[in-house]
């Protein structure tokens, strides 16, 4: 891969096993938090984005700022080039087989409502199904809800069990030829469990239904393949991926967009246009109203060529480590009970501890330069599955030590000596 100026190359610097060098790589992870060491435990929510993101981003506008797919002259140019080379790396960063199955969206939530209103509107109707999970996070539970009140299709829910995860005989019981689509996250964003979504995938395919994973919580952890997953549609939000906030992408596959209607309308996603109609461009640019968020999707490709320097193997390896160690010490504390416990976990912690709210927990936490997310985290299906307001969530990035959950532990501890 040849790099233009505006995506820098990856140094390598993070591609050693000491997991302490990839903090080098982190800026806002050497300023102080209320006069403490940050100890950024939210990655969930929004992982802090390396140097080369931040480079890249500021050289486009020191250099090649313009809107894309307009201008003739040289800086739009520059922009269109960077814009569609992001597009390749994503491509490639999730193996799809063509570059036209990668829309640029905001995030996850947008990439799923698009699916929704326009897969959905047009091939999902009275008497068809549409399968979710009890684990889903409200962006993929509330599209469905829009989806079948307008429609009269049925919205169909696969439990979880106490340690969350699907309940395999319902999956088998509800996937039927009725199922139009399954919509199901690869990683619960509230328990970290990590669904078979290859086996579910095949079974939906038996069926004739479609799968859309939702990956936002995935994309930081695991490889992904779509291509060798087989899933129709896959959805990432950049800015947990160690990129900006207000970027992911949808993606389809090629011939699932070719028949998709437009999702919203407006400039580059038409062909021509008069004042008795239009007609519409060819994927993904029909999905791409309006100017994009072109310093977004530039930042996006300079996080995938970032995580690209790293062995997903290696990052793998190093955050399960970093997980195993904080369950055994968060387990192993009086009052503590671990929310989600499954055998497959990626990166993520939910517990409640004592009688203590969880906001409590967050806000003593906070004083010691601790972040870490409380409430019911964008899932209020899971906090009523297990009869709860809300949780205290550790989530981890590469950048996470066995450093950082010792600072949390003695934060905990902390925190129970306030409510003794
Ligand atoms: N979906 C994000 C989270 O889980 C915001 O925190």
């Amino acid at each position: 891969m040849n790099y233009p100026y505006f995506f820098l190359e990856p140094t390598g610097i993070s591609a050693g096993l000491d997991p302490e060098k990839f903090k080098n790589d982190f800026p806002i992870l050497r300023k102080p938090v209320r006069g403490k060491k940050l100890v950024y435990l939210d990655n969930a929510a929004t992982s802090q984005k390396p140097h080369t993101v931040i480079e890249a981003i500021r050289q486009y506008y020191l250099d090649s700022n313009a809107n894309v797919h307009r201008g003739v002259h040289w800086l739009s140019e520059k922009a269109t080039e960077a814009y569609e080379m992001a597009r390749i790396k994503m491509q490639e960063f999730i193996n799809a087989d063509h570059a036209d199955e990668i829309v640029f969206v905001r995030g996850s939530t947008e990439a799923i409502n698009l699916v929704a209103q326009t897969y959905g509107r047009k091939e999902i109707g009275q008497g068809d199904e549409i399968l979710i999970t009890e684990m889903e996070h409200h962006s993929n539970i509330v599209p469905w809800q829009l989806l079948v009140e307008e429609t009269g299709a049925d919205l169909q829910v696969i439990h979880i069990d106490d340690n969350g995860e699907l309940i395999r005989e319902e999956l088998r019981e509800k996937l039927t030829e009725k199922t139009k689509l399954v919509a199901i996250t690869h990683i619960s964003n509230a328990l970290g469990t990590v669904n078979p979504i290859r086996e579910i995938i095949r079974s939906a395919h038996e069926v004739g239904a479609r799968v859309l994973v939702d990956g936002a919580q995935a994309a930081p952890h695991l490889k992904i393949d779509v291509h060798d997953l087989d899933c129709d549609f896959y959805t990432l939000s950049g800015h947990k991926m160690y990129a900006p906030t207000g970027i992911g992408i949808l993606y389809g596959k090629r011939e699932l967009l070719q028949n998709m209607p437009p999702y919203q309308g407006g400039g580059e996603m038409i062909t021509s246009v008069s004042l008795t109609g239009s007609s519409y461009a060819k994927p993904p640019y029909r999905f791409e109203a309006g100017t994009p968020n072109i310093e977004g999707a530039i930042g996006l490709g300079a996080a995938a060529d970032y995580l690209n320097s790293i062995d997903f193997d290696t990052l793998s390896a190093h955050e399960n480590e970093v997980l195993d160690y904080a369950t055994d010490r968060l387990s192993a504390m009086d009052g503590l009970k671990i929310i989600g416990t499954s055998g497959h976990k990626a990166g993520i912690i939910s517990f409640v501890i004592d009688s203590i709210h969880p906001h409590d927990v967050g806000t003593i936490l906070d004083q010691a330069g601790i972040a870490v997310r409380t409430g019911h985290h964008c899932a209020m299906p899971i906090m009523e599955r297990f009869q709860l307001p809300a949780t205290t969530r550790v989530s981890l990035a590469l950048y996470n030590t066995k450093d950082d959950i010792d600072s949390l532990v003695e934060g905990l501890k902390q925190v129970k000596e306030v409510f003794k």
